[in-house]
Order: structure tokens, then C-alpha cells, then sequence
């Protein structure tokens, strides 16, 4: 069965995209097939791929999004790193506005993806930082949430309103909708805050809280500049094995 995975936190800045582009490589080499989706206008997940975000002359999320083009049409083969990417750019911030008008407008990505859905054993979606029109597709899509977060003192207030929010979509529109794990990123454990907030995570969330956390790593924030994931750009590196080990407890856990 395939499976969809939002990435998603309203907060800024937490390792949304680079989970998501690393997560895609690190499952494309335990051999799953990947479709990672870039949801946000800032076209950070399609850059990290390798990807020119100012040329997608075949159409990118917001076309398939609106029914202009088929998912099927517009998705790329990232050939090193291995997976497929559905593109986004800037011209996802007409999305709101234009999908106002849409009959279905929180079910636009469910229906644009359902086509190629099959042809993956997982769907990655990198969602926008808020809660908007784009994020309720994402979740309306999705079988389940991943929330990457960092360790810090304002990071569990966040946390609540985005679970708020899962709840809501619950109850609306996806009744199925889970929360597959809390993805501890830029870690840094001789920073006792973040032992603290980390223990917090722990006790408040219990097995919700994913056992792999993935280092502060210099490597893994060169990386997009390569368009590479950081897998690839620097195989060795402590990021690089975080994320292989944290797709392997994903592939565990939600039996992939
Ligand atoms: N493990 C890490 N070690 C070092 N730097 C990291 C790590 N993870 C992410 N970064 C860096 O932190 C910044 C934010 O990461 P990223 O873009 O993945 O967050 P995001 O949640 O997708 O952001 P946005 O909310 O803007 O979409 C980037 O510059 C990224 O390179
Ligand atoms: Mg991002």
C-alpha cells in the first residue's frame, strides 16, 4: 500500500524540507519508490533536488494542483538521488486564491495525486510553514503526519496548535489522518535545553517521539547548495547516517 507523509510544522526553519529531501534519497536506497511533492512556494525541496525552480517549463504543483496538468505530466526523476519530484515555485502563492474558486478546494492535491499515487511505495509532501489552504490539502492528502521539530524552549507551543490542527482535519475532512512521529532535528545534545525539551518530547509523547534524532551537521546544510540530498554530497557524514537510520525506523514502524 502506498503510503503519504506530510512533513509539516507551522514553525519556520525547523528541517521541514531538509527531512524531506533526505528522507526521499534514504528510502529510494532501502529501494522504496519516492515521490517527494513540493508544496511550498519557496521551491526549497525542488532546489534541493537538484532541480532549477524558475524553469519547471513542464508545469509544477500549482498546475496540478488547479487540474491544468496531470501529476503525471510535470513529476522529474532526480536520477542520483534517486527518487521523483513533483516541483513547486513561487507560483504556488496564487494557490490560496486560485483554488478559492475550486469546488473541492482542501481536496485538489488528493485528487491531482490519486493517479500516480500507486506508482510509489511513498509519498513524501513538504508542506509551506502555516497552516493554510496548502498545508489542509497536504493533510487532506495524507495518511499520516510527520513533524520535524527543534529542541527549544519555544517549539512544544507550536507543537499543541499543529496537533489542534490535525485534529480539526480529523474530524472534517480526513478521519483517517495520523500522527506517524516527532522528528528531533539539528540536535545537539551537550546543549541542556535541549536535553530538557527532548525529555519533555519524550514523556509527553512517549512512542510518538521517533528514537532517531538528527545531529546539527554542517553537512546536511551544504547540501542543497549541490542540489544534492546529503546522502549523496557527503555519505560519510553524521547527518547523512541519521537520516539512512531514521528511514529505516520509518520503514519499521509504518511497515513500508
Ligand atoms: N541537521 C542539520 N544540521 C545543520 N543545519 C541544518 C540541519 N537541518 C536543517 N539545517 C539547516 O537549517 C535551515 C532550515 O532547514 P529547512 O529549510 O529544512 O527547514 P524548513 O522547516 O523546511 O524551513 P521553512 O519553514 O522555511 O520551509 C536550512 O538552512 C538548513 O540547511
Ligand atoms: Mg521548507
Amino acid at each position: 500500500m502506498t503510503r503519504i507523509i506530510a512533513l509539516t510544522n507551522q514553525k519556520g526553519g525547523v528541517g521541514k524540507t531538509t527531512t524531506a529531501v533526505n528522507l526521499a534519497a534514504s528510502l529510494s536506497s532501502l529501494k522504496k519508490r519516492v515521490l517527494l511533492v513540493d508544496l511550498d512556494p519557496q521551491g526549497h525541496a525542488t532546489m534541493g533536488s537538484g532541480v532549477d525552480k524558475y524553469d519547471l517549463s513542464k508545469g509544477g504543483a500549482l498546475e496540478v494542483l488547479l487540474g491544468d496538468k496531470r501529476a503525471d505530466e510535470v513529476i522529474i526523476k532526480c536520477g542520483e538521488a534517486g527518487y521523483s519530484l513533483l516541483p513547486g515555485n513561487g507560483d504556488l502563492t496564487a494557490a490560496e486564491v486560485d483554488l478559492l474558486s475550486h469546488e473541492n478546494r482542501e481536496r485538489c492535491l488528493d485528487d491531482a495525486i490519486s493517479g500516480v499515487a500507486n506508482d510509489y511505495d511513498v509519498v513524501l509532501i513538504d508542506c509551506p510553514p502555516s497552516l493554510n489552504m496548502l498545508t489542509v490539502n497536504a493533510l487532506a492528502a495524507s495518511h499520516g503526519v510527520l513533524i520535524p521539530l527543534q529542541c527549544e524552549f519555544y517549539a512544544l507551543e507550536g507543537l499543541s496548535a499543529l496537533l489542534d490542527t490535525v485534529e480539526q482535519i480529523r474530524d472534517s475532512i480526513n478521519p483517517s489522518l495520523e500522527v506517524y512521529g516527532i522528528v528531533r532535528t539539528m540536535f545537539d545534545n551537550r546543549n541542556s535545553l535541549t536535553r530538557d525539551v527532548s525529555k519533555q518530547l519524550s514523556d509527553y509523547f512517549g512512542d510518538v517521539l521517533l528514537k532517531t534524532a538528527i545531529p546539527r551537521n554542517v553537512r546536511v546544510a551544504e547540501a542543497p547548495s549541490h542540489g544534492l540530498p546529503v546522502t549523496k554530497y557527503a555519505k560519510l557524514s553524521r547527518g547523512s547516517h541519521a537520516y539512512r537510520v531514521l528511514a529505516k525506523e520509518l520503514v519499521r514502524r509504518l511497515s513500508l
